[in-house]
């Protein structure tokens, strides 16, 4: 298979690398108009070939990875599947859902394979919490908690909510299996003019809540989700090498009362268990992933449908942002008007706390 990486800026190259790792690609193409990104990638990878054009890359290749800022995603991915080619598109899928839509739509009318690159859902770890939901281990899922911050780059054309919580968003999806209906989320632009904090709340159907606090300004890097189900609690820490996932039994039980007005609760404090996970990078399943269902034709785990789904939830935080936190339900079938890109980089107003009775 002839592969194209578009754009090579800071994730092109990772892409590329593990192109090359596949060992399943006949050749590589790479394509960027600018020529020091573009020369970095020939310096470390000498059998990539490069290309100045869009339309040449497109035309050599049999599917294409798309690696650009979010505002060109759109433009780009339309391109490529209007030319009927396979294309792998970095997350999140577009800046807008009536733009997610129409690729989605696209690629189901063309029958052509559309993914995102929501990464850390082809990650072991993520995975083996899935297992963990799955089997029952944490019973109901009571709600769970996000935190994805570093003294992070400050992107020119999306916010801290579009950069970050495209992550935690296909992972709670993914693991959960359902979409949130409703979001309420407060931001502040603190350098620049985009939001580069946020703390967004998301209501699932089943009654869950997830907290999401995604930020740009912090001293150190966090990457830790915390799961409060029934029956036991996990940690999920991606920066923890070591121990990415642990397992808590541990839990509050409120045993049925004895006589009337008698309430009784009883903690429960057991091991904690460390799960023994592959060491494969995410990266590099995610790309095999793509590789096999451009061959096979099969429906990738992370197709436009879920690239939507995601774009819809951070539309409706962004929506919420600019609400001064006011709760928006999620209308999954909705076509929205559409939102001028300058719109969508306007900074939220400063939050005000309402005033308690
Ligand atoms: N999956 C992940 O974990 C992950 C991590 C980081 C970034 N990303 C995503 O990767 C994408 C790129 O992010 P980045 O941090 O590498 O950005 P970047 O700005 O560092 O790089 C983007 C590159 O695209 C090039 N470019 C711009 N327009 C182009 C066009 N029309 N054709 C070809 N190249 C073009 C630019 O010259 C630049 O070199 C974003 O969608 C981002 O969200 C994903």
């Amino acid at each position: 298979m002839k592969l194209g990486v578009i754009g090579c800026g800071y994730w092109g190259p990772n892409l590329v690398r593990s192109a090359v790792e596949t060992n399943r690609c006949s050749q590589i193409f790479c394509c960027d108009p600018s020529p020091a990104a573009l020369a970095r990638v020939l310096r470390r990878f000498p059998c990539v070939s490069p290309v100045e054009h869009l339309d040449d890359i497109i035309h050599r290749c049999d599917a294409l990875v798309v690696a650009t800022p979010v505002s060109t995603h759109y433009d780009i991915a339309k391109r490529i599947l209007e030319r009927g080619k396979a294309v792998l598109v970095e997350k999140p899928l577009a800046i807008s859902s009536l733009q997610a839509r129409e690729l989605a739509e696209l690629a189901g009318d063309k029958d052509l394979t559309l993914m995102v690159g929501h990464t850390f859902v082809y990650s072991p770890a993520v995975r083996k919490v899935k297992e963990y939901i799955r089997d029952g281990i944490l019973g109901d899922i009571y709600f769970l908690s996000s935190s994805r911050v570093n003294l992070g780059i400050h992107q020119k054309d999306i916010d801290v909510l579009w950069d970050l919580a495209p992550h935690d968003l296909s992972i709670l999806l993914y693991w959960l299996e359902e979409n949130p209906s409703c979001v309420s989320a407060i931001g502040r632009s603190c350098v620049g003019s985009l939001p580069d904090i946020a703390s967004v709340h998301y209501r699932f159907p089943s009654g869950i809540l997830a907290n999401l606090e995604v930020s740009w300004l912090a001293p150190s890097k966090l990457r830790r989700t915390v799961l409060v189900g029934s029956r036991s609690m996990l940690i999920y820490d991606d920066t923890n090498l070591a121990e990415k996932v642990k397992l808590y039994d541990k839990g509050v039980d409120l045993r049925t009362p004895e006589s009337f007005g008698e309430y009784q609760l009883t903690y429960r404090t057991g091991e904690i268990v460390s799960p023994n996970l592959s060491a494969t990078e995410p990266l590099l399943i995610e790309i095999n992933h793509f590789l096999d269902c451009v061959e096979s034709g099969a429906q990738p785990e992370t197709d436009g449908q879920t690239g939507l789904n995601v774009v819809l939830a951070l539309e409706a935080a962004s929506n919420s942002m600019r609400s001064n936190g006011q709760v928006m339900t999620i209308d999954y079938c909705a076509v929205p008007a559409p939102m001028p890109a300058a719109e969508l980089a306007q900074a939220p107003p400063e939050f005000v706390p309402p005033t308690l009775p």
